[in-house]
């Protein structure tokens, strides 16, 4: 039996939206913080500029952009949406979650709402929840949004991780379907390799590493590169292996934007020329857990994606996470 005769129910983008704050941030700027150089970071990241929150602007706004206007892309009213997931790891409060007071801002009222953390791959990791909720018959329409201030978490004195980073948010409305929609989303992490992509201080044991300045992102970037390429390969193997199918299969790839290095290499992986990824490092940078939803929005907004194409999504980071997913626009 095909799918489309079966009764199984499939999770479909029906919107997308997309938010940057106003300020951008240049390789110029930064060489004047830090010892750098528009050129190394050019010729090792791809990325030229990234977008910073106002002073007075907070998760929560980039998250509330970014949904009112993929709930409208979808043609659908706040009414609509029966759940609310948002990736971040730079909520506005330590509670309630930055899903509840989205929800609110929303004036939406009563399902569930609730945050999930993994960093870059966050989006992915909420996209697969609403996904399995949608295809549970637990919920019809879905509020999926990846929103970050990472600048707030950067020390902007390191010049390691300080040019990698930007703030945004998008998001995304997935509605239940009678046809694939997503194929399959798959999660994975490896709490062991915790120490190389981290921010040491938390809640909990706030105080000792705060008085040790230690309150911002620490990275093994060089570590970090080489796992984040080989975990990427495999997980691109996995994906095509659970669906049957083989990268001629694959039209658009929508990567995390982490590095245009680390693109490069899964795109050779799966055979696609450059034009068939969604690039939006070298304008962005690393806005962890908004990056994809921000690069499926612009693919889509820009007429690159057609309904109908298949497209696959991929992430990487802290913890170390990684996953992807696998739809038909
Ligand atoms: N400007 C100039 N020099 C710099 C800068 C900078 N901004 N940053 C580091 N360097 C120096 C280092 O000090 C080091 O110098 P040394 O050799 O004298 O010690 C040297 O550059 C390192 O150079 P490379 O080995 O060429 O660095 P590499 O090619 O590994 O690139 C980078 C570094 C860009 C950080 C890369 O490793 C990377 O992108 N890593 C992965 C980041 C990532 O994917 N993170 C995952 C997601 S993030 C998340 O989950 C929060």
């Amino acid at each position: 039996m095909s799918n489309r005769e079966s009764n199984t129910v499939y999770s479909r983008i029906a919107g997308t939206g997309g938010y940057l704050p106003e300020r951008i941030l240049t390789n110029q700027e930064l060489e004047a913080m830090v010892d750098t150089s528009d050129e190394w970071i050019t010729s090792r990241t791809g990325i030229q500029q990234r977008h910073i929150a106002a002073d007075n602007e907070f998760t929560l706004d980039l998250a509330e952009h970014a949904s009112r206007q993929a709930i409208s892309n979808a043609g659908l009213q706040t009414s609509d949406i029966d759940l609310i997931v948002v990736a971040t790891t730079t909520p506005d409060q330590v509670f309630p979650s930055t899903a509840c007071l989205l929800q609110s801002r929303l004036d939406i009222h009563g399902c569930p709402a609730f945050d999930v953390q993994a960093v870059c791959t966050g989006f992915v990791y909420a996209f697969s929840v609403a996904d399995k909720f949608i295809r549970t018959g637990t919920s019809r329409c879905a509020l999926v949004v990846g929103a970050e201030t990472f600048s707030r978490i950067i020390d902007w004195t390191d010049r390691n991780t300080c040019v990698l980073f930007g703030d945004g948010a998008g998001a995304v409305v997935i509605q239940a379907h009678d046809a694939p929609g997503v194929y399959s989303t798959h999660l994975h992490a490896d709490g062991d390799y915790a120490s190389l992509l981290h921010v040491p201080s938390g809640v909990s044991n706030n105080l000792a590493a705060v008085q040790e300045g230690r309150a911002y992102v620490e990275m093994s970037g060089t570590e970090v590169f080489k796992m984040a390429v080989n975990t990427l390969g495999r997980i691109v193997d996995e994906t095509l292996e659970a669906n049957q199918m083989t990268r001629d299969d694959v039209d658009w790839l929508v990567p995390h934007q982490a590095n245009l290095r680390i693109i490069n290499a899964i795109a050779k992986k799966l055979n696609l020329p450059m034009e068939k990824v969604i690039l939006t490092v070298a304008q962005q940078g690393n806005t962890s857990a908004a990056s994809i939803p921000l690069a499926l929005h612009e693919g889509i907004t820009n007429g690159n994606i057609q309904r109908g194409e298949t497209v696959m999504i991929e992430g990487f980071g802290g913890g170390f996470t990684w996953g992807s997913a696998l739809l038909r626009y």
